[in-house]
């Protein structure tokens, strides 16, 4: 029988490796495994059950309309990260501004997190694979309350960073800055299990994933990688597939494991693009740099933006370091 070593036992493990190895981010981290295995149960029996699926019939913040499964899933990150004391604020898509925890377990939280709770609502309801994103760091200042200046810190200072997928199978990625590994998860035995350890992208890959119906919408340099792709050149395995699923992680992963970039550029009608910069960007962007990869905004690293607001929206160029670096020399 293969020895096989759970997503409990790494952390663990790991936890020496953290230059403030006191245990709170591994119970941290801990919360945020609980989580996903109770989002997990519901996501799979949503077809099952009318009271999960669907529109919640309310909006967020940003106008879009929030379903019953975004709801739930904010509901149980919150409820997951407050019962410990390790984290003193959130803040998350669902949730117009911050939220800090004032219960006396959390007052001296060391840390906050920000998620986007599920991502790629849309395909809910058509069982096709969603997920969770979250990015960890550390609060400014114990001492001083939570303000918006914690949540507004460069992707750089994160902690750690991840994502849950629930897909053909349900995994956990994420980093502490130290390599990107993934976890299965048993349903068997209810526990995430070191599948992927140390997850490197490919440098060059076959793939490109953007919503193509924007084309029209699009800045010239954009349009001109995109032709780029689907041009023929043998040397250079051109024309490369596209592949786009509509959940950022689901499209994200799948380029992680096999190679390819994700766009999602600025148009017409959005000239800072859809995706948030805080709780999808940022998060995603640690996870490729840490396995290789590259992100930014087409012009400029992800990870250097100084954030200025919290649900603030940036164009997105990830995967491949080749891949990202050849759309970029398009853009400049
Ligand atoms: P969310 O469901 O968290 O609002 O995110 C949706 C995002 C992302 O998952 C996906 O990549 C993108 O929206 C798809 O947008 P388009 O439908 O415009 O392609
Ligand atoms: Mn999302
Ligand atoms: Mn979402």
């Amino acid at each position: 029988m293969t020895k096989i070593k759970t997503l409990g036992e790494f952390i663990i493990e790991k936890q020496s490796d953290f230059p403030f190895a006191s245990g709170e981010l591994t119970r941290l981290l801990s919360s945020i495994r609980l989580a996903s295995k109770i989002i997990n149960r519901e996501v799979n029996r949503a077809g099952l059950t009318s009271d999960i699926l669907g529109s919640a019939g309310t909006e967020n913040i940003q106008g879009e309309a929030q379903q019953k499964l975004d709801v739930y899933a904010d509901n149980q990150m919150i409820y997951a990260l407050k019962a410990r004391g390790e984290v003193c604020a959130i803040a998350s898509e669902e949730n117009d501004d911050y939220v800090i925890f004032d219960n006396d377990l959390s007052r001296k939280g060391k840390y906050i997190v920000l998620f986007d709770p599920l991502d790629g609502s849309s395909n809910i309801d058509v069982n096709v694979s969603i997920g969770t994103i979250f990015s960890i760091y550390r609060r400014l200042d114990e001492n001083k309350p939570v303000g918006p200046e914690d949540f507004l810190q460069e992707g750089k200072k994160q902690v750690a960073a991840g994502y849950v997928i629930y897909g053909s199978s349900t995994m956990l990625v994420y980093t502490t800055g130290n390599g990107v590994n993934g976890f299965t998860l048993d349903p068997g035995i209810g526990t995430f299990c070191l599948s992927h350890p140390n997850i490197r992208i490919p440098e060059d890959g076959k793939i490109y994933s953007v919503n193509e119906g924007n084309f029209g919408q699009m800045e010239e340099g954009v349009k001109n990688y995109i032709r780029y792709c689907q041009e023929d050149d043998k040397s250079t395995s051109r024309p490369y597939s596209g592949r786009y699923i509509g959940s950022l992680v689901a499209d994200f992963h799948r380029n992680l494991l096999k190679g390819g970039i994700y766009i999602y550029p600025g148009t017409m009608k959005s000239p800072e693009g859809k995706l948030r910069l805080l709780y999808e960007c940022n998060p995603l962007a640690l996870i490729a740099e840490q396995a290789g990869g590259k992100a930014s905004t087409g012009k400029e690293r992800i990870l250097d933006i100084v954030p200025t607001k919290l649900h603030q929206r940036v164009p997105f160029f990830a995967g491949s370091k080749k891949m990202v670096e050849k759309a970029e020399s398009f853009l400049k």
